[in-house]
């Protein structure tokens, strides 16, 4: 559905400085996916998502999007998907029902075809009863699923949506969810989605590509990048003049690192958390340790990106906002 190789955009913003906003990136989604793109404010996601959706061409590099090109055949490329951008798409003095059946006018349905595409859009995505409101009068949730019936109103099998829940409460961006994966089963589309929400591209999407510095840094399921690159955490309560002996067990676990000691909580990544911990309590017992506390956390894809760049991406978000 989408290939790309190489891509690369540059914005020339005076003459002493170009900004690299995307840098060789090379990505193949399948027919069929739900693909998160995840990474810092100013990584490069939006202008990725403008190049795929030929809204700006490339400095080099290619992109075949639903088997066309976006620099030679844009207008192809253009019928066969939607793209809900960062901000809002919709007029706001128009109502809602209108704008959607404007919409469709202007990708060359008729009147009437528009007009039952639509209601089947309102209806899908629970907005029928908001037909005839004015879309300014409508809820930042209840806005973003009209901004996603506009992106579907030519029945697109290829969707993009540029961060599609941010600033919506959690039952609202809960409720979006729910809207975008039944419309996804609904139509059979692709989607390639932006988002901050960690939790939200790990339970969702099946694929997260993490993008850094214009840069694919990661792609794969969540739980393989979890697994792979952060691995699981232990941590064992004990008395605190047991903890260099307990340390010196853990250090021999499989694939032991960041062997840590806070307070009275030792702290240990390993691959495999589930199998470690009973080794490592065993071993405790063995020597006549007793541990009065154990756990195994679940790394986060937090972890994920901390693991590859040496940042939090919460703390590469703040940067990011203050540049
Ligand atoms: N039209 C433009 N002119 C100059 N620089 C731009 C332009 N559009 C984007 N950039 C720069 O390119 C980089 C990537 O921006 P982009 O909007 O793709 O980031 P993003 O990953 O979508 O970030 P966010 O999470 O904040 O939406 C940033 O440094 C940005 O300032
Ligand atoms: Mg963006």
């Amino acid at each position: 559905m989408i290939s790309t190789r190489e891509l690369t955009r540059d914005f020339v913003v005076s003459r002493t400085e170009t900004v690299h906003a995307v840098r060789g990136i090379s990505l193949d989604v399948q027919p069929g996916e739900l693909v998160a793109v995840l990474g810092p404010n100013g990584a490069g996601k939006t202008t990725t998502l403008r190049m795929l959706t030929t809204l700006i061409g490339p400095t080099a590099g290619t992109a075949t999007v639903a088997g066309y090109d976006v620099t030679t055949q844009p207008g192809q490329v253009r019928r066969k998907i939607g793209y809900v951008g960062q901000g809002n798409g919709a007029g706001h003095h128009q109502r809602a029902g209108d704008e959607l059946v404007g919409q469709g006018v202007i990708y060359g349905l008729d009147r009437r075809a528009a007009k039952r595409r639509t209601g089947e859009l309102l209806e899908a995505l629970e907005l029928t009863e908001l037909a005839g409101r004015k879309v300014s009068e409508l809820s930042g949730g209840q806005r973003r699923r009209l901004d996603v019936a506009m992106g579907l109103v030519h029945a697109p099998k290829l969707l993009f949506l540029d961060e599609p829940s941010t600033g919506l409460d959690p039952q609202n961006r809960a409720n979006l969810w729910d809207h975008i994966l039944r419309m996804r089963e609904q139509y059979a589309m692709t989607i390639v989605l932006t988002t901050h929400y960690l939790d939200e591209a790990d339970s969702m999407a099946e694929r997260v590509v993490v993008v850094d510095h214009g840069e694919v840094i990661a792609d794969d399921t969540a739980e393989a990048l979890k697994s792979r690159l952060a691995g699981d955490r232990l941590a064992l309560t004990v008395a605190p003049g047991n903890l260099p002996a307990i340390a010196a067990l853990a250090e021999k676990l499989p694939g032991a690192k960041e062997v840590v000691a806070v307070g009275d909580e030792l702290s240990v990544r390993v691959a495999d958390g589930p199998a470690a911990l009973p080794a490592l309590i065993t071993a405790a017992q063995e020597r006549g340790i007793p541990v009065a506390g154990a756990q195994v956390h679940r790394p986060t894809l937090d972890d994920v990106f901390l693991n590859l760049t040496g940042r939090s991406l919460r703390e590469a978000e703040t940067n990011g906002k203050a540049a």
